[in-house]
């Protein structure tokens, strides 16, 4: 980029590793409206909280409120709500903490753009599988049924497509397991790879 010219900080993201006792990465949480993410991203978040784990939730309604509010939901406006979301959690990551974000973020291509800003052990994928019927079925928002009555267009799921992710580190499935049991798969998976203790 012209004339601007990257600063390096005093403090580095190994120092901050060092002192928090524990590693710093992404989790990216993906799934259909309804399957979950939300859900387990805070509680995932509870739990680390509880054993000494910096982190934060990025959540895709909250952000679509403040950071992202001139975004809708085109392909074009979730792709730039996904980079955009990508580059934050990178700067969290920086900063020595876990960053759990739940965005639907329905295309393959895009994840693999906030993949490639980190590190291999930076971004961790975790798929939360959910059918679409079920999602449909849960409905927290009655956005489904707006959507299949047409008051809502470009839903995902419905009129507007979500890529699976292919080898994500993580598949979630929450129609098979309870919230406790969808935790401990994440928190396993944290202590497993040494990230935290
Ligand atoms: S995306 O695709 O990643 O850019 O979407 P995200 O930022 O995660 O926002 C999804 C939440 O916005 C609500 N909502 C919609 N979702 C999908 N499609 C359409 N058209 C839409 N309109 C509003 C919905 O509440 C999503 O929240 P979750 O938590 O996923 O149910």
């Amino acid at each position: 980029m012209a004339n601007i010219v990257w600063h390096h900080t005093a403090i580095t993201k190994e120092d901050r590793r060092l002192k928090n006792g524990h590693h710093s990465a992404v989790l990216w949480f993906t799934g259909l409206s309804g399957s979950g993410k939300s859900t387990i991203a805070n509680a995932v978040s509870k739990k680390l909280f509880e054993l000494g784990v910096q982190n934060y939730v990025l959540d895709g309604d909250n952000i679509r409120h403040g950071l992202n509010k001139d975004l809708g939901f085109s392909a074009e406006d979730r792709t730039e709500n996904i980079r955009r979301i990508g580059e934050v959690a990178k700067l969290f990551v920086d900063s020595g903490q876990f960053v759990l974000t739940a965005f639907i973020s329905p295309f393959a291509r895009d994840r693999q753009l906030v993949r490639q800003l980190l590190a291999n052990d930076e971004f961790i994928e975790i798929y939360v599988k959910c059918p679409l019927e079920e999602c449909e079925k849960r409905d927290p928002k009655g956005l489904y049924k707006k959507a299949l009555n047409g008051e809502i267009r470009e839903f995902t799921g419905i009129d507007s497509p979500y890529e699976e992710p292919i080898s994500p580190e993580l598949t979630i499935e929450t129609h098979h397991h309870s919230l406790e049991q969808c935790v401990e798969q994440v928190i396993a998976y944290l202590q497993h790879q040494q990230f935290i203790h």
